[in-house]
């Protein structure tokens, strides 16, 4: 089943997200919507509150990212309860998009290397170094959990450029190939 997305001005999206437990009632189930949903809006990653839910997981495919890094070959992970230990390395600029963000597409820094913490889909715990696209992909979906858009990085004019743009969206104005959940008023 696919979740509807849901958009800037969805008050879920601005919320800190909640731990979940192992024995979570259709945990499994939930995981696999959100990869049917992922896929079919074309992402790279999906976090819980985009699908409207306000828990900690995220689910990442970053392996059409192989042909600039080979590595990411085999990226696929669910990210259970993460906890970002520490952000280190140079930051480098690259242009986010986000499925809650339609239409937008900016340069964002953030730092190049991540550690974190987190259970994969079998509630076995992680303690894992990423860096470069991964890296990138985690920090943005991490973000989701805790309230975050990665507009909340761009400086005062970039922002004030795009008003007009973010208000449209949380009206529900605007084209998108996926289903979205129009924002509460
Ligand atoms: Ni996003």
């Amino acid at each position: 089943m696919k979740y509807p997305i849901t958009v800037y001005g969805d008050p879920i999206l601005r919320k800190r997200a909640e731990n979940i437990g192992k024995d979570t009632e259709g945990l499994a189930e939930i995981i696999e919507n959100m990869w049917e949903t992922m896929y079919y809006a074309d992402g790279v990653g999906l976090a819980a509150p985009q699908t409207g839910m306000s828990i900690r997981m995220f689910v990442i495919d970053a392996s059409s990212g192989a042909d600039e890094e080979p590595e990411l070959k085999d990226f696929k992970k669910v990210f259970i309860n993460p906890e970002i230990i520490e952000l280190s390395g140079e930051k480098w600029a690259f242009n986010e998009g986000c499925l809650s963000l339609p239409e937008i597409r900016e340069d964002v820094l953030r730092p190049d290397v991540v550690r974190i913490r987190y259970f994969d889909e079998n509630f076995v715990e992680h303690d894992e170094i990423y860096k470069g696209y991964a890296g990138r992909i985690i920090q943005h979906e991490y973000d989701h959990l805790e309230g975050k858009l990665f507009i909340d990085y761009l400086s005062p004019l970039r922002k004030r450029l795009l008003k007009s743009k973010l208000n449209d969206i949380s009206r529900g104005k605007v084209q998108t190939h996926y289903k979205i959940k129009p924002p509460v008023k």
